[in-house]
């Protein structure tokens, strides 16, 4: 059965960090989609003839684009999101671990996957790369969430196995073990992947970096995800843990863990050495905008980051990050851009929250884009979702000025209809 969705369908056909971004996307007046798939772009007088007896569903003038792909976030966090007045360590010591503790519980795990899928779906994100807890529980409980919506997520255990309270450490052995038996049963089960995951540097102890870039290297299709050079004290405090580090990548590259399928959470306070091996391997830098300026962490460069060529998506990275709308993210990664010199343009947002974030993924060729074949994740965005966008957009002379008050105003209310799969899930 062929549907047809009509509206203002987003096509990006280069990427938009050109001259003139605008030119790198195309708009179509609707999307043809069957068996959850993408099956043609095209006006809409066009579609109803080559697809007559399809079912119909006319949004107006909602932008539709490929759902929102949200490369780093931490789904056992949904619980302490906007947790008041601490930087990363005491932050994770005082909100965090009390919270993550709490995951062994196999139905609490299940619950609050229920509801960050969920309220991610309401937000238009139909994919997200979770980090989840220390225990093999979590990671079920949120590839089982997302195998019921029919979603293609990313999840690891998250592993650690010093400078963590008691019940959130395992060791070297076990993160191995339970990481390849997790990853057995998950990663392309259906639409699952899985990222080996080391919570980062400082609560992993060498061997256990060691174990998983082992574990890594006997599944090199698998991703594998951390947190880098977040935080200035953060970088200090590896300094001193891994005094023969030559920075804090190399804690990861001395372990097999620096990789194309790496996903380097943060990454703000790098030195050359660390911006040129991970531009040289292809590792997906991972911004996460409302998160820096929630913890306060810093400013990520995205001009130079993407003048040296280097792969880069966005996230939310909730519970750091205070919002689960990768509009916000895309409003916040506009204002860290005006800090550093660096405006983004709407295409380029709207593209980085979409194929930049697939492709560090590497799933580029399902998901983030509106190429016939990929599967039919889309989110429709109403413009007009509150009356300060709608004036504002009102007064639009092209889609991208029609685009931005929602991008830097808007909210899951502007989110019109979200589909996975070709079923519509939200909206
Ligand atoms: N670094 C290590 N763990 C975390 C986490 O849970 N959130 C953030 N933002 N940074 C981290
Ligand atoms: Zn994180």
């Amino acid at each position: 059965m062929v549907e047809l969705i009509l509206g203002r369908v987003l096509e990006f056909v280069a990427e938009p960090f050109g001259p003139e971004p605008g030119e790198a996307a195309r708009l179509h007046g609707g999307v043809a989609i069957a068996d959850g798939r993408i099956l043609a772009l095209g006006s809409a007088a066009d579609l109803g003839r080559d697809f007559a007896g399809a079912r119909v569903t006319d949004l107006g003038d909602a932008l539709i684009l490929p759902g929102f792909v949200d490369a780093h976030m931490h789904y056992p966090q949904t619980g302490m999101i906007a947790s008041w007045g601490k930087r990363l360590i005491d932050w994770l010591e005082t909100y965090t671990f009390p919270e993550e503790m709490r995951f062994g519980d196999a139905d609490y795990a299940r619950a609050q996957a229920d509801l960050t899928l969920d309220l991610a779906l309401a937000h238009g994100t139909t994919t997200l790369s979770s980090f989840c807890t220390i225990h093999p529980e979590s990671v079920d409980a949120f590839f089982g969430a997302a195998e019921a919506r029919g979603m293609a997520v990313v999840a690891g255990k998250t592993c650690m196995d010093r400078n963590a309270p008691e019940g959130l450490r395992d060791n070297a052995r076990r993160a191995y073990d339970e990481s390849a038996a997790l990853l057995g049963r998950w990663h392309g089960a259906g639409r699952a992947r899985y990222a080996i995951t080391p919570r980062f540097s400082p609560t992993s102890s060498p061997e256990q970096l060691e174990a998983l870039g082992a574990l890594w290297a006997e599944h090199p299709d698998c991703l594998m995800q951390t947190h880098l050079s977040e935080q200035v004290d953060e970088v200090d405090w590896v300094r001193g843990l891994y005094p023969s580090a030559r920075d804090y990548l190399d804690t990861y590259e001395a372990h097999g863990l620096l990789g194309s399928r790496g996903l380097y959470g943060h990454a703000i306070h790098l030195e050359p050495r660390e911006r040129d091996r991970l531009a040289e391997v292809g590792g997906g830098l991972v911004h996460c905008p409302t998160s820096n300026t929630f913890i306060g962490s810093g400013l990520f460069e995205m001009g130079a980051r993407l003048a040296e060529g280097q792969r880069v998506g966005l996230a939310t990275d909730t519970g750091g990050g205070s919002s689960f709308s990768m509009l916000r993210v895309m409003a916040a990664a506009y204002e860290i851009g005006q800090l550093t010199g660096r405006p983004l343009h709407p295409a380029e947002l709207l593209w980085l929250a979409t194929a930049g974030s697939a492709r560090i993924l590497h799933a580029e060729e399902e998901i983030g884009t509106m190429a016939v074949g990929s599967a039919a994740d889309l989110v429709a965005l109403d413009l007009g979702s509150t009356p300060a966008i709608a004036q504002r957009s009102a007064r639009a002379d092209d889609i991208w000025e029609a685009v931005f008050p929602t991008i830097m105003m808007g909210d899951d209310r502007a989110v019109a209809g979200t589909w996975v799969a070709g079923r519509r899930v939200a909206g």
